[in-house]
């Protein structure tokens, strides 16, 4: 890596790091409290200032490998780093799993001797935590089956333009208990963002993952709640998130789980327990009719296309910070004045 401030402007500190020291973005608890706070602060300046980070990430290569399919993700990482200078390529890895045809540390150990950074869709998160176990390059998780933290991520920075400030800010998620729920609670916990998680009971969210929230929950005062009444996680909410009933992967499931989740579909009626001022939220893609409504979705609450375009801020204050944030360490205080 450089050893040379390249940009114009001054970057925020690294605020990313895993437990082995590595440098990566796995999950959404990976960043404490302050971090997450400083990584949205850092986005929305990079986006009021695009130019400034033209050629931030010049020489930069960015290998993209995606087990699943992709529209925002696969397009904002790509678009995010042409506009900091830097090029990407994208490995479709659809037709096989990656560790099936080479173990994850020879295809780590190749990958880290001719790109800077690694974006991992996979199914299993193992694949991703394996990866970035051997590699010395940094890793970022483009969504796993536990987690998709950028999503997450790019939602708060969303709500934080909406209202202000997430700090005492209620969002309620209804639907199932997937890897979006995760890391919106992971993420939201260390924002100061109250959750209220309605699914089927059989569709809760793992155990481990709202114990982890709480925890943080704890630190930042952000209650973390978890049942299955939805019309009891819309009391006094702020904004309703809804995700897919069948994740990718869970399609030939679809069916079954149509009927255990038509009560959390977010339509009018639903819509209409929240808070008055409330946004209405999806990662999408949506699946309209189901687990939304074409009124909800298209209404003047909804904020699904500020959300998908802050995917792109959010991702390239992400690169930013993890491909040259360490030559810049200024507190953020003085980035600002
Ligand atoms: N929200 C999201 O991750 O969309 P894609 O699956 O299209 O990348
Ligand atoms: N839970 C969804 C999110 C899509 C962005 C999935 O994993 O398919």
């Amino acid at each position: 890596m450089s050893s040379q401030p390249v940009v114009a402007s001054p970057l925020y500190p690294m605020p990313v790091a895993s437990p082995a020291g590595q440098e990566d973005l796995i999950s959404a608890a990976d960043l404490s409290p302050e971090e997450a706070a400083s990584l949205l602060e850092f986005a929305q300046h990079l986006k009021a200032h695009p130019a400034e980070y033209r050629h931030a990430l010049a020489g930069k290569q960015m290998a993209m490998f995606f087990e699943k399919p992709s529209l925002r993700t696969r397009l904002t990482f790509e678009a995010g780093m042409a506009s900091m200078g830097g090029m990407a390529f994208f490995v479709d890895q659809t037709q096989s799993r990656l560790g099936v045809r080479e173990s994850l540390k020879d295809v780590a150990k190749n990958l880290e001797r001719w790109v800077d950074v690694l974006v991992l869709r996979t199914f299993d998160h193992a694949t991703v935590t394996g990866i970035a176990e051997h590699a010395s390059i940094p890793v970022i998780n483009a969504l796993t089956d536990l987690e998709h933290p950028c999503q997450a991520l790019a939602d708060f920075m969303t709500l934080k333009e909406h209202f202000g400030s997430l700090k005492g800010l209620t969002l309620a998620y209804v639907g199932d208990g997937n890897n979006m729920a995760h890391s919106l609670m992971l993420a939201g916990a260390a924002l100061g963002v109250n959750l209220k998680v309605a699914t089927p009971a059989q569709y809760a969210p793992q155990h481990f993952v709202v114990a982890q929230a709480q925890l943080i929950g704890e630190e930042t005062g952000a209650a973390i709640e978890v049942m299955t009444d939805p019309v009891a996680a819309m009391v006094g909410a702020d904004a309703v998130y809804t995700d897919a009933w069948a994740s990718m992967g869970q399609e030939q499931e679809s069916a079954a789980r149509a009927k255990v989740f038509q009560p959390y579909q977010v339509n009018v009626q639903l819509m209409a327990c929240a808070a008055p001022h409330a946004v209405f939220m999806h990662c999408l893609p949506a699946h309209r009719g189901e687990e939304v409504t074409d009124e909800v979705i298209d209404s003047a609450q909804s904020v699904v296309f500020d959300q998908a375009e802050n995917r792109l801020h959010i991702q390239k204050a992400i690169l930013a910070q993890l491909l040259c944030g360490a030559t810049t360490k200024i507190p953020v205080r003085s980035a600002r004045a």
